[in-house]
């Protein structure tokens, strides 16, 4: 498994903002949408691109396009939704698959509620989002269900990755990349990431 930790420095910087306790609601969505473009353009770095004919002003002149896969993006209920936008903002046209899944606050096991994925997902490149990868139940649960279905073009975006959870991720699927603002320190004993940002969910929802 590849995993990226992207040190740009905007996003080091808008990453530090989003970790300040009382951040409000807002503020919050607003720097995580951010962070979420920036990492979308660190994750489509390698999209191939094709030659292309145009009416240029001065006549017909070549230019690149993308070329060959399409794009899903697959937000993971609840919190996934606060980076889909930042993902939309530079592929407006990409297709949404949503996968609901939470997370049982005593086992901490993966519970999955609902799912919706765009039809022939397997002929997508598929950027999966969350806030956070705690134990790593969730996103493993999410990719098995998504490869299932026959996607095997899958990126991570993560704001924030605990060590434990890209281990798990990575002795379940070693072959998708992972692009994150930061790999934590470590969970806590409630499955927290240390220091991460708290509750996510809560953070983007304004729930508590
Ligand atoms: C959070 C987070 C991930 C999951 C990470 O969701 O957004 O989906 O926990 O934990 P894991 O790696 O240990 O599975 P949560 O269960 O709080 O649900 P929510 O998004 O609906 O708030
Ligand atoms: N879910 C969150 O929202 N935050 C964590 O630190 C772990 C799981």
């Amino acid at each position: 498994m590849k995993v990226i930790e992207v040190k740009h420095p905007l996003i080091q910087h808008k990453l530090g903002l989003l970790r300040e306790a009382n951040i409000s609601t807002k503020r919050f969505r607003e720097l995580a949408r951010e962070v979420s473009s920036l990492l979308t353009y660190e994750a489509t770095n390698d999209l191939s691109l094709e030659t292309v004919k145009i009416q240029g002003w001065e006549g017909e002149i070549e230019v690149q396009e993308i070329a060959g896969k399409k794009v899903t993006v697959v937000p993971i209920l609840r919190a996934g939704l606060g980076m889909m936008d930042g993902v939309l903002d530079y592929i407006p046209s990409a297709k949404v698959s949503v996968v609901g899944i939470y997370r049982d606050e005593e086992t901490l096991e993966p519970v999955p509620y609902f799912q919706k994925l765009v039809s022939q997902i397997d002929q997508r490149m598929a950027l999966v989002v969350d806030p956070m990868l705690a134990t790593g139940g969730s996103m493993i649960s999410t990719l098995d269900l998504i490869k299932e279905s026959g996607c095997t073009n899958i990126k991570v975006l993560i704001l924030v990755a605990a060590p434990e959870g890209l281990k798990a991720l990575e002795a379940a699927h070693p072959d998708i990349e992972v692009y994150t603002a930061s790999i934590d320190s470590h969970l806590n004993e409630h499955g927290y990431i240390v220091p991460g940002l708290g509750d996510a969910g809560d953070k983007i929802f304004g729930t508590k």
